[in-house]
């Protein structure tokens, strides 16, 4: 998808962090941009801080991910309000720390449910509806090294993470033929609330928990994410690798995979997963 400007962005878990950092590049190349998020005060703020650049309006809608009726009434009203959407981002993302031991159904239920339903309930929503209109268009899917690698006191995240990584290289094959391109975005650390995703936890799911957020201070800008974003839309690149520190463990996670088809023992891999940063997400 070569051409944005005019085009339509939809942009899940849109109101801080990585969503609001794609919006705002999508913005500078000319898209209208639709933010959902469960969280309307943030929503609002996200909203204002992009309408104080130069470009069109800025159209919020309050969603649930995991809620499919609600994703279809969001894929009709933009149907009828803008006529479609050209780049859908499955972004909405959550994180349960915790070694899988600790953890219980209502983690396992609430991460999958936005992590892995959201993704799910944006391809069954929105595919069909770009596919039909069949102008050129782009679906990025927000996966993460640990859809890559599988790390300590990540479990539950790195399940759903793999799964995206899964579908979406799934998917690029299966929409090979159609003017719809795809990318899986698999950032490190990144500065946004991520750390602190109980805010928004619901209440039949335990409700909300405030945590201290490390990777609030210290991560990379999503706005700089964003525009590798855009860039890689344009260019049409899968794999959205914008981490290069995390290489070394891709690389010896791959050889020991590799090395087990011959038998080789996994000592390598251990050694070099040992130092790994599972907690720092928290
Ligand atoms: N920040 C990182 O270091 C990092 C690294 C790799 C991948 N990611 C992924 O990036 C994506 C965005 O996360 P972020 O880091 O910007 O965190 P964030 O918490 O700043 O943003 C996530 C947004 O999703 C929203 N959200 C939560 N549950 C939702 C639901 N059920 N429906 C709709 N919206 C919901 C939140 O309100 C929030 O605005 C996630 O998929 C996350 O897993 C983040």
């Amino acid at each position: 998808m070569d051409r944005l400007a005019e085009k339509v962005a939809f942009v899940t878990g849109g109101a801080g962090g990585i969503g609001l950092g794609m919006a705002q590049a999508f913005r500078r190349a000319g898209m209208k941009v639709v933010l959902a998020d469960l969280d309307a005060s943030a929503l609002r703020q996200a909203a204002a801080s992009l309408e104080a650049q130069p470009g069109s309006a800025v159209l919020t809608l309050e969603l649930d991910v995991s809620d499919r009726q609600a994703m279809a009434r969001v894929a009709d009203r933009l149907d009828a309000e803008l006529g479609g959407v050209h780049l859908l981002c499955n972004n909405a993302g959550v994180n349960a720390p915790g070694g899988l031991a600790e953890l219980g159904y209502d983690d396992w239920d609430w991460v999958l449910g936005v992590n892995l339903d959201g993704v799910v309930n944006g391809l069954v929503t929105f595919l069909p509806r770009m596919l039909a209109h069949g102008e050129p268009g782009h679906i990025v899917n927000t996966a993460s090294v640990g859809g890559l690698i599988g790390m300590p006191g990540l479990g539950i995240y790195c399940a759903s993470k793999f799964a995206v990584v899964g579908l979406s290289e799934s998917l690029r094959h299966d929409l090979a033929e159609t003017p719809l391109g795809v990318s899986v975005l698999c950032p490190g650390i990144v500065r946004s609330g991520i750390g602190d995703s109980a805010r928004n936890r619901p209440q039949r799911f335990g409700g909300p928990v405030r945590a201290e957020s490390a990777a609030a201070a210290f991560g990379s800008d999503p706005t700089e994410l964003g525009e590798q974003v855009r860039e890689a839309v344009e260019a049409d690149r899968f794999w959205i690798c914008t981490h290069p520190e995390f290489r070394h463990y891709v690389e010896a996670r791959g050889n020991a995979l590799l090395g087990a088809f011959q038998g080789d023992s996994d000592a390598d891999l251990e050694a070099a997963m040992a130092p790994i940063v599972g907690r720092v997400l928290r």
